[in-house]
């Protein structure tokens, strides 16, 4: 960017986490302030544990416009806002903060955009039987997500059962609906043998831990009709590739990663991206993960 056309005008959003070094989201939101004109700076600040509240009120007195909030704060953040989205309440984390009088108003864009990731996909979760793999942070969201667009049944498998066990039970009870099913990973040969949707959200298979997958056996890979991993490093995890060696359909975290984050630059600058300008930030970010 021209850090010469900053100016009086000019509205801050960032990024707090630790670390948030690594992190692609400048690409994005600054990337589409310049697309569409918008005088916005996007900027990642580490901030310390202790110092999480400190740096929510700062912003505002600030007058930052919007943050995202990233690992390990998702959940810290809560206390310090004036509001929260009430999906974003049942997960109880929030990743978008959006300023507001008085505050600012917690929205939760990691399931709004894994949503968004999966219909573009054309993959439907409403009604549909599913396996989730995971009970961690990533997992989580995609629990919610079923929970609140009405999975007809999730299969909730974790290495310990128990997480699997208290992350179903939130769902069920989130949602007042018996729709997860929590089991152990090891369990997976009693899954149903009917076509299934999966979706990956264990750390698994993560660069540069590429050659495992959370199941290797390639029965479990022929019920599965589709798969979405919410990994995007390496582009073709390995889960993905047994998914696709036994015929089905597999998609990589990258527009997840993505539409959370056109979800929250929608939120902070009250617009719609146009389709034309999200495929380009799309290959951005896919030309950054090769
Ligand atoms: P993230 O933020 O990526 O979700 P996390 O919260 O640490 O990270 O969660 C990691 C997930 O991957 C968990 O579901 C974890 O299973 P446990 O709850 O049993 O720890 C899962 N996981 C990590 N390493 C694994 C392995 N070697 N085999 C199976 N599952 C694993």
């Amino acid at each position: 960017m021209t850090k010469t056309e900053i100016g009086g005008h000019t509205r801050l959003c960032g990024l707090i986490g630790n670390p948030v070094e690594h992190t692609v989201s400048p690409l994005i939101h600054n990337t589409l302030a310049g697309m569409l004109g918008h005088d916005l700076v996007y900027v990642p600040f580490h901030v310390e544990k202790d110092r999480i509240r400190d740096a929510v009120k700062g912003a505002y007195g600030l007058n930052i416009l919007g943050l995202n909030v990233t690992v390990p704060y998702k959940s810290d953040v809560l206390g310090a806002l004036a509001e929260i989205d009430p999906l974003a309440e049942k997960i109880g984390a929030v990743n978008t903060l959006v300023r507001r009088e008085g505050g600012y108003k917690g929205y939760n864009t990691d399931i709004s955009g894994l949503y968004r990731a999966m219909r573009i996909e054309g993959i439907k979760i409403e009604g549909e039987e599913i396996v989730l793999l995971g009970a961690g942070g990533a997992a989580r969201a995609a629990a919610f997500l079923c929970g609140e667009k009405k999975a007809k049944r999730v299969y909730l498998l974790n290495r310990s059962p128990e997480k699997a066990g208290s992350l179903a039970d939130e769902v069920n009870r989130a949602f007042d609906r018996e729709c997860m099913e929590p089991m152990a990973v090891s369990d997976y040969e009693k899954l149903p043998c009917r076509p299934l949707l999966a979706i990956q959200g264990t750390s698994v298979g993560l660069h540069p831990n590429e050659e495992h997958a959370v199941i290797e056996d390639p029965e479990f890979y022929r019920r599965i009709h589709t798969a979405y991993d919410l990994i995007y490093n390496p582009e073709e995890t390995k889960f993905m590739r047994l998914v696709r060696e036994a015929g089905g359909r597999a998609f990589n975290g990258l527009k997840m990663l993505l539409y959370q984050g056109i979800a929250a630059y929608e939120l902070w600058n009250e617009a719609q991206v146009p389709e034309e300008k999200i495929q380009e930030i799309y290959r951005l970010l896919q030309e950054k993960n090769r």
